[in-house]
């Protein structure tokens, strides 16, 4: 097989293989099969960048598409509604084609659609998105087919306001749709208190958190053997260790492992310690610089000291660092935690939400 198939570390493809996620994968994929305005028709996922949102909706559109849903997948932009309308268009068209088109003017379509699922000038015009989707619903369950929406990076706009209550109408009119949305913890940060947010925490919320070394062990393992490369089972044990169950990580070292065994197709220690290097600053300039650059000075500050502690830090330890600054250990914990970059195992215990991220801290200016 050729080299660099089975790795491809960059944000927002899909991976050869979705590793480690079939928990996720399975309940959400069910959730969709359950009857209109189903709680499980709405479905958040969060996680920290690498964490494999995007990877995950890829995922799900298509499969979904087995169980008689037509996709839909944006971004949260502004020209959002109008981009979820043309994708349901270009994704459903397939299951028109036996519908003749009618060029003479005489409207062969249905009501609102001159043929297919083009909608007629006037629809095109005067209709609003929540009528539009309505319509293709309609037109669409004809077809024995229902309407998902995938919605990447959402946040609070206007756009996602209208997508948000449209949704909401339609689900009340017993519209065959579905919502899948990802974000970063952020998105549904308290702070941010509008119809959107109050929408986004109703969703049934699937937290992306590190998946298991075992799984990621078994796909290096596999993809080695594909590939004709030599590893033996003590590295793949510390390469699998050393991605600490991100994905994204996983895609970089894999792929210097595949690089860097050069010609002799042979990983060694040297060839690993070498690899691990590589892509933990990819690591950095990709997931790290971007958790830390939105950040306050303070909070900075308080992560820090947060890394310096034991692991994990006790709120004794921080409690003594914060001194006479004033500022309660409660302001930085609820905040920080609500950006999903740190949590709490237990009672009096904070720890990294992020693999690496303490690390990181340490060698950071
Ligand atoms: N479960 C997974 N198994 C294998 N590769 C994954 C998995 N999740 C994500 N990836 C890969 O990791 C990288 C980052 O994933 P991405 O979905 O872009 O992260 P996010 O959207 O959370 O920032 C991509 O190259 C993606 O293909
Ligand atoms: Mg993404």
């Amino acid at each position: 097989m050729e080299r660099h198939f089975y790795f491809q570390p960059a944000f927002g493809n899909r991976p050869e293989k979705i590793v480690g996620r079939d928990g996720e994968l399975y309940s959400v994929l069910n959730g969709l099969k359950e009857p209109v305005g189903s709680r499980n028709r709405c479905i958040l996922f969060l996680g920290q960048r690498g964490m494999g949102k995007t990877a995950m909706l890829l995922e799900i559109a298509d499969r979904a598409r087995t169980e008689g849903y037509i996709p839909a997948r944006v971004t949260a932009h502004e020209g959002m509604p109008q981009s979820i309308i043309e994708q349901i268009q270009f994704n459903g068209s397939q299951f028109f084609k036996d519908e003749k088109r009618h060029l003479s003017g005489i409207s062969a379509g249905a009501l609102g659609f001159s043929f297919g699922l083009t909608f007629s000038d006037e629809a095109k015009q005067q209709y609003g998105f929540r009528t539009k989707m309505s319509l293709l619903c309609d037109r669409l369950e004809e077809k024995g087919k229902g309407v998902l929406s995938l919605i990447d990076e959402v946040h609070t706009s206007p756009a996602m306001r209208d997508v948000a209550s449209s949704f909401q109408e339609l689900v009340g009119d017993r519209k065959n749709i579905a919502i899948v949305m990802a974000g970063l913890p952020y998105a549904v940060s308290s702070i941010l208190n509008d119809e959107v947010l109050t929408f986004l925490n109703r969703a049934d919320k699937v937290e992306l958190g590190a998946i298991s070394c075992s799984a990621i062990k078994a796909y290096y393992e596999n993809a080695f053997r594909e590939m004709k490369i030599k590893c033996p089972d003590e590295i793949l044990d510390e390469a699998s260790e050393a991605t600490h169950g991100l994905p994204y990580f996983m895609q970089l070292l894999g792929y210097y492992l595949t690089e860097y065994s050069g010609d002799r197709s042979v990983i060694d220690e040297s060839v690993f310690n070498k690899a691990r290097t590589s892509a933990e600053k990819d690591m950095d300039d990709n997931v790290f610089k971007p958790v830390i650059s939105p950040l306050s000075n303070n909070d900075r500050a308080f992560l820090k000291a947060m890394a310096e502690c034991s692991e994990p830090a006790t709120t004794e330890e921080l409690k003594n660092w914060l001194g006479n600054k004033g500022s309660s250990i409660q302001t930085y914990r609820k905040r920080l935690i609500e950006a999903g970059i740190i949590e709490t195992p237990r009672r009096g215990e904070l720890t990294f939400a992020i693999p690496y991220f303490r690390e990181y801290l340490l060698k950071s200016e």
